[in-house]
């Protein structure tokens, strides 16, 4: 069983139901969750440990910008010196139609990086305009992602 913390950056709400809805699904694999919508950094690093994770689903606003209740967040991170120890999954949820196609999953995933966090699977890139249900590419991704929590 793991702890993971859901980190939501959603300005219309599309990103909030997406996050609510793997939180059930890992519920129901009995994992322990908390979603997190107004997500307090210093909060969430003080208490990462390994069996502690964090899972990030976050749209993209603006022209290429982090929503409104993620930006404290996003730029704690931007001042944060090291997150090593830290394992995270993300899922980006954008529209293709936008030059600027899930930046800010991308910005956080490459600040992560840069942190030395480690990314378990691969970044989930869900583009609303590809018709798809984005709770259904979501819950596809998370099949995959599940069983490398425990691999990791
Ligand atoms: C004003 C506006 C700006 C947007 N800008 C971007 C963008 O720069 N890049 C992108 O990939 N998607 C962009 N989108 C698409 C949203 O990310 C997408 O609609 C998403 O599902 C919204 O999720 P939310 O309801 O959680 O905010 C934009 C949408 C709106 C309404």
């Amino acid at each position: 069983m793991a702890t993971i913390d859901i980190i939501i950056g959603s300005t219309l709400g599309g990103a909030e139901y997406v996050a609510e809805h793997l939180e059930t699904i890992l519920q129901n694999a009995s994992h322990q969750t908390t979603l997190h919508y107004q997500p307090d950094f210093a909060q969430l690093s003080a208490k990462r440990q390994n069996d502690h994770l964090w899972l990030i689903v976050t749209s993209t606003h603006g022209a290429g910008q982090v929503p409104d209740n993620l930006a404290p967040f996003t730029h704690a991170l931007a001042q944060e010196s090291h997150l090593s120890g830290l394992r995270y999954g993300i899922v980006a949820i954008g529209d293709s139609n936008y030059d600027t196609f899930c930046a800010a999953g991308r910005q956080i995933d490459e600040l992560l990086e840069i942190l030395a966090a480690q990314r378990i699977g691969e970044r989930l890139e869900i583009d609303v305009a590809d018709g798809e249900l984005p709770e259904d590419s979501a819950e596809n991704w998370l099949e995959t992602w599940l069983p490398l929590i425990d691999k990791s």
